[in-house]
């Protein structure tokens, strides 16, 4: 049974406080959590609870949920069996009583599910991935390396969010990895001898003054080529535009670029993309508000693209399930603090292989060397994580315990390839 709840205030990778929480069990058994945060969230996330006092840390403060951490929620889960996630994380969200956690805050809440998982996984002497997965959890997920940053992620005028590559032809994680670190570096170097910065963004991508999604995408190819793979076949391209950012009064409002685009001129664009360069998946292509938008363009490119949805979804179940029926997207984002309790997010990823809609585990660009996703992305057997860069330890640290857990399963391991992407490609 759990015996203590401890929350306390650390920094995430913005240098913004973030919470983190302790649990103990009775049997000495521990788990510890830290909570991560986005920039560009979607409107219908769980409230992440901040303090709004302007006079400490600009009014980002976390003092009030660390202080739920260690009242309301200690009290509700002391003497729980941390085993029964189900009825620990109903109990959390009984106790903030509201339908987006915004009394104690998801990010209070969070911190004391995923511990209290973790705390139940050291006792049964289990990695996480195997506690939450069981004994047949052994696919490697395909990750989707950020290399290119814009958008709320940096300060230069690249309207998109996020490009990344993805090595759906790689043999097993760890080579996967070998080659986004190669690519990231052959970009590096391109973009020097093109004159361009190299510093990077929130996700560790580089963040050069490029100003439209056509010279990020050349760049990355070019990089991929001459690091010597074949764009679409050995790595895969993916983009994260994250257009409920510039979606404004009914326009996609590229304001890097110069061009307002009406919903029908993105869903005219996003095609052209997708038809002229080696991309594999596109997440957020349309605006949260864009429904009818959502919906054609899935209706005109679902059956060859993957088509993922996190604002759009926000990793609630019975918002996907709307999705669903109104034939939104082919896959989801599955980010923990979206929604608040493990619990809960497996239930989305449930509901998404049910429909047969692809799952991606996914970092925010607030992060902490908490690796808690990298073993969701193996328990669920989703085959595929997005988690940032080749660079900065706050991303590199999830690529890191997944090659651990690769070495772990040894010959029962298997990289997820392109066959974990909709279409399957085999
Ligand atoms: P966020 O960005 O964590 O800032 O929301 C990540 C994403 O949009 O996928
Ligand atoms: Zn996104």
């Amino acid at each position: 049974a759990i015996t203590s709840v401890t929350g306390r205030s650390i920094l995430d990778s913005r240098g913004n406080p973030t919470v983190e929480v302790d649990v103990e069990l009775a049997d000495g058994s521990a788990g510890r959590a830290a909570v991560p945060s986005g920039a560009s969230t979607g409107a219908r996330e769980a409230v992440e609870l901040r303090d709004g006092d302007p006079g400490r840390w600009h009014g980002r403060g976390v003092d009030r949920a660390v202080h739920h951490v260690n009242t309301e929620l200690a009290a509700a889960v002391i003497g729980r069996e941390a085993e029964d996630q189900a009825g620990l994380d109903a109990a959390l969200v009984a106790t903030d009583g509201t339908p987006d956690k915004s009394r104690l805050g998801a990010n209070a809440i969070l911190g004391v599910s995923l511990a209290a998982a973790k705390a139940a996984a050291a006792a049964h002497r289990l990695p996480l991935y195997r506690y939450v997965g069981g004994s047949g959890a052994r696919l490697l997920p395909v990750p989707m390396m950020n290399i290119v940053n814009g958008g709320a992620h940096a300060d230069n005028p690249l309207d998109f969010q996020e490009f990344m590559i993805a090595p759906i032809g790689a043999a097993t994680f760890a080579e996967a990895v070998r080659m986004g670190s190669e690519v990231f570096h052959t970009l590096r170097r391109d973009l020097l001898a093109a004159g361009h910065s190299t510093g990077v963004g929130d996700e560790g991508g580089f963040a050069p003054s490029l100003r439209t999604a056509e010279e990020a995408l050349d760049f990355v190819v070019a990089a991929v080529e001459r690091t010597g793979y074949r764009p679409g076949t050995d790595i895969g391209l993916v983009m994260d535009p994250a257009s409920s950012e510039f979606f404004r009064d009914g326009v996609y409002d590229y304001t890097g670029e110069g061009v307002r685009r009406t919903p029908a001129e993105q869903v005219d664009h996003l095609v052209t993309l997708i038809d002229s360069y080696p991309v594999v998946s596109v997440e957020d292509p349309m605006a949260e508000d864009d429904r009818a938008g959502w919906q054609e363009l899935t209706a005109r490119v679902g059956a060859r693209c993957q088509l993922t949805g996190d604002d759009v979804f926000c990793t609630d179940a019975a918002i996907l399930r709307e999705g669903i029926a109104a034939g939104i997207a082919n896959s989801v984002l599955v980010k923990v603090n979206q929604i608040g309790t493990l619990t809960e997010a497996l239930a989305t990823v449930d509901t998404a292989h049910h429909a047969g809609y692809t799952v991606v585990m996914s970092h925010r660009s607030g992060e902490t060397e908490d690796t808690t996703i990298a073993d969701l992305a193996v328990a669920t057997g989703c085959g595929q994580i997005k988690t940032g860069s080749l660079s900065r330890s706050d991303r590199t640290a999830k690529y890191n315990r997944l090659m651990r857990i690769e070495e772990q399963l040894g010959d029962s391991a298997r990289y997820a390839g392109a066959a974990a992407l909709h279409p399957p490609r085999h």
